[in-house]
């Protein structure tokens, strides 16, 4: 096998391991993926500012972020069906998070469910809810996280309705995927990923399948969000959410100063500028053209975080640069998992690592306390910030 040295590798190795349909679920975004795109290319149009001869000994990525240690300011982010880009993805990820030192966040729409991620992890993860209107299977939801000793709770406000993939549609999504033709001929070319599914017992929404009455067939993944979420989830819900939660509680999906604003008055501890990786409104600005204006607007009096095209070391630092206390990857992740299981989230954080502690360095800092928008090349922040 090739040296795999950039999360690119690791999306190509996943690409031809993980069936086309849970591949294209992850690497794909709303109608014309522009916002997708553009979370990417924005970042990449951020130049740094190269300094010398500073001592570069001694150098460390650790921070917080909600006031929890992490090695470097990098989350899992919440994932819909980690667990069918690899067999128990979820489990996986989640030990490879936490030997690294670094939040994994479990999305309710998992495969493997609260209490078996708990159960294969010796340290608290954090766990995203989207609100459905069964709301006593929400509030039970939040009990499990609770009684799973979740040290945090992300809340996903951006996606009451599903903005339409197009990939998605067209394949069929659903987990477990239904044995049409044209599926088991795509999955008998993947013999890896179909081992691994026919050991695992988990191949269904862990959270959801067997704790909702008359749920054992979701349909498609699309049918199924437009009859469960709840199109009326407003700021009254997060104050009860947050009320029943009683912890840490994180905010995703913020994407204007006005929302911000809102989100610091409900008590937050933070914010996640995110358009849902280009998922949902497909001309939503980029997230990091989105991030400084809603850390102008909360950045003093809560955390302001951030995802939406992270694959690289120098991503994060563009990101801190611009006011994020932490940042989130989801497909880069993802790409490792579908790749090689824990040992390719491993190394995504790795990669992810080495890249973000040379870059500080060569920005001439040592310490993530000292990284801040004098990093960036003036001109850049300028247009950047001009039109963030
Ligand atoms: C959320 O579950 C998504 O598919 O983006």
């Amino acid at each position: 096998m090739t040296v795999i040295t950039n999360i690119e590798d690791l999306r190509v190795l996943a690409k031809r391991r993980v069936p086309r349909m849970f591949y294209e679920y992850a690497d794909s975004g709303s109608w014309t993926e522009s916002t997708y795109h553009a979370n990417e290319s924005d970042l990449q149009n951020i130049k740094l500012r190269q300094r010398v001869a500073v001592n570069l000994e001694g150098r460390s990525t650790a921070t917080q972020m909600v006031g929890i240690d992490v090695a470097m300011p990098v989350a899992i982010a919440p994932t819909g069906l980690a667990g069918m880009q690899h067999a128990d993805g979820e489990i996986l990820a989640a030990r490879a998070a936490e030997r690294f030192g670094v939040p994994f966040t479990l999305s309710t729409m998992s495969i493997c469910s609260i209490e078996d991620v708990a159960a294969h992890t010796q340290k608290p993860f954090w766990f995203q809810l989207y609100v459905m209107r069964d709301r006593d299977f929400i509030e039970r939801l939040i009990d499990r996280a609770k009684a799973a000793n979740c040290s945090a709770l992300v809340l996903t406000l951006d996606l009451q309705i599903i903005g339409q993939r197009h990939r998605d549609l067209k394949n069929g999504l659903s987990a477990p995927p239904r044995l049409t033709l044209a599926n088991l001929v795509n999955m008998a070319s993947r013999p890896r990923w179909c081992l691994g599914m026919a050991r695992t017992p988990r191949r269904q929404f862990g959270n959801i399948v067997g704790h909702v009455k008359g749920i054992d067939d979701m349909g498609t993944l699309a049918q199924w969000t437009a009859q469960q979420f709840d199109p009326r989830l407003n700021w009254d819900d997060v104050q009860w959410i947050k009320q029943r939660w009683g912890g840490k509680l994180i905010l995703k999906g913020i994407q204007d100063a006005e929302d911000a604003q809102l989100a610091l008055d409900s008590g937050a501890d933070a914010v996640i500028v995110s358009n849902h990786g280009g998922r949902q409104l497909d001309g939503a600005e980029s997230s990091i053209r989105a991030l400084p204006g809603i850390v102008d607007a909360v950045g003093s009096k809560m955390e302001v975080h951030m995802d939406g095209g992270i694959r690289s070391g120098q991503d994060v630092l563009k990101a801190v640069a611009l006011g994020a206390k932490g940042t989130y990857i989801g497909r880069s992740f993802l790409y490792g998992l579908g790749a090689m299981g824990e040992q390719g989230v491993t190394r995504a954080l790795e990669i992810i690592h080495n890249e973000l502690d040379l870059t500080m360095a060569f920005c001439g800092r040592t310490q993530l306390a000292q990284v801040d928008r004098s990093i960036l090349l003036p001109g850049t922040f300028a247009e950047v910030s001009a039109q963030g």
